[in-house]
């Protein structure tokens, strides 16, 4: 049976042209054994779980694995499903049979998202979805190799990443930091960005259950719409809002998500009651 190091690097290879060095810019190429390997031979190794790490200096970050596993249970008991099926519906518009799609998402974290996009979007049209992820997050990038194949999985940062000019036709950024220069850089001409923000909203139930204090309960995006706005000239805005049906076997991995529950006691959290949570987010959509 093929190892994951060797399954990961020869699907890198197929779509080798999508990387550059995060050292020198140059092309890279998958080197036989098993590394991503520049001109100038600066050298990033496939690591045997199958991702490759990128970073040219130690980052960190405020996301662990537990953070990671709540995200993955709560992602894939599919209460983004409609949001996923709204991305899908627009990565795969005008798009020919047998054509090949590449993603990237950049701070894909666990990877849910990105493997339920990929999977919605592959049953709406006959051609291929490739599909790459980035995160600054070793123990995200660990989770999503683990948990999704035939996938690119890469750590590296915003300001220093390893894609090449004009390499993706979509490149998705769901409640993460975003460098829209580098997202055009990284798009072809004819691509597109799609960035998920929450709306004022979103998790709302959350809020009102972990702040008694009004004004803290409130969340706006403006600044946020504002520069996306500014970054692309042609901009297309949708708000999607639904209540999602809260199941109890994800409720404890749905409180653990939000930051305002890391400092609740465990009998707090126990005594929990929630039917429903409210998803309420702007998908926006950049070209040019
Ligand atoms: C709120 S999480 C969202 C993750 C995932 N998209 C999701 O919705 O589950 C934000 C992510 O951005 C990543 N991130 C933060 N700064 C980054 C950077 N400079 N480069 C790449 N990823 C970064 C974090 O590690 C984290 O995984
Ligand atoms: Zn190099």
């Amino acid at each position: 049976m093929k190892k994951q190091k060797e399954i990961a690097a020869e699907y890198m290879h197929r779509f080798e042209s999508i990387f550059r060095c995060p050292v020198c810019s140059r092309p890279m190429q998958v080197a036989g054994k098993g590394s991503v390997v520049c001109e100038k031979r600066h050298t990033f190794d496939i690591a045997k779980q199958g991702y490759v790490n990128f970073l040219t200096s130690p980052a960190n970050s405020k996301y662990d694995k537990a953070l990671f596993d709540a995200r993955r249970t709560v992602i894939q008991a599919g209460i983004y499903q409609p949001l996923h099926e709204r991305i899908a519906d627009w990565v795969t518009q005008e798009k020919h049979e047998h054509e090949l799609v590449r993603m990237l998402d950049m701070g894909s974290g666990e990877g849910s998202h990105l493997a339920r996009i990929q999977q919605t979007a592959a049953s709406l049209f006959d051609g291929e979805i490739a599909a790459a992820g980035m995160d600054i997050a070793k123990d995200g990038v660990l989770a999503a190799t683990k948990q999704y194949k035939e996938m690119i999985w890469c750590v590296g940062d915003l300001a220093r990443h390893p894609f090449a000019a004009d390499a993706f036709d979509v490149v998705l950024n769901i409640f993460s930091p975003a460098n829209y220069v580098e997202f055009k850089k990284i798009c072809k001409p004819d691509g597109m960005v799609v960035k998920v923000l929450p709306h004022a909203g979103y998790l709302q139930e959350l809020r009102n259950l972990f702040y008694e204090d009004e004004e803290k309960q409130h969340y706006t995006n403006e600044l946020t719409v504002e520069r996306f706005m500014e970054s692309f000239a042609k901009v297309e805005k949708q708000r999607l809002t639904y209540k999602a049906e809260v199941d109890p076997s994800f409720l404890p991995a749905l409180l653990q998500m939000s930051p305002l529950s890391w400092h609740q006691d465990e009998n707090t959290l126990r005594d929990i009651h929630l039917p429903e949570i409210t998803i309420d987010v702007e998908i926006l959509l950049g070209q040019g």
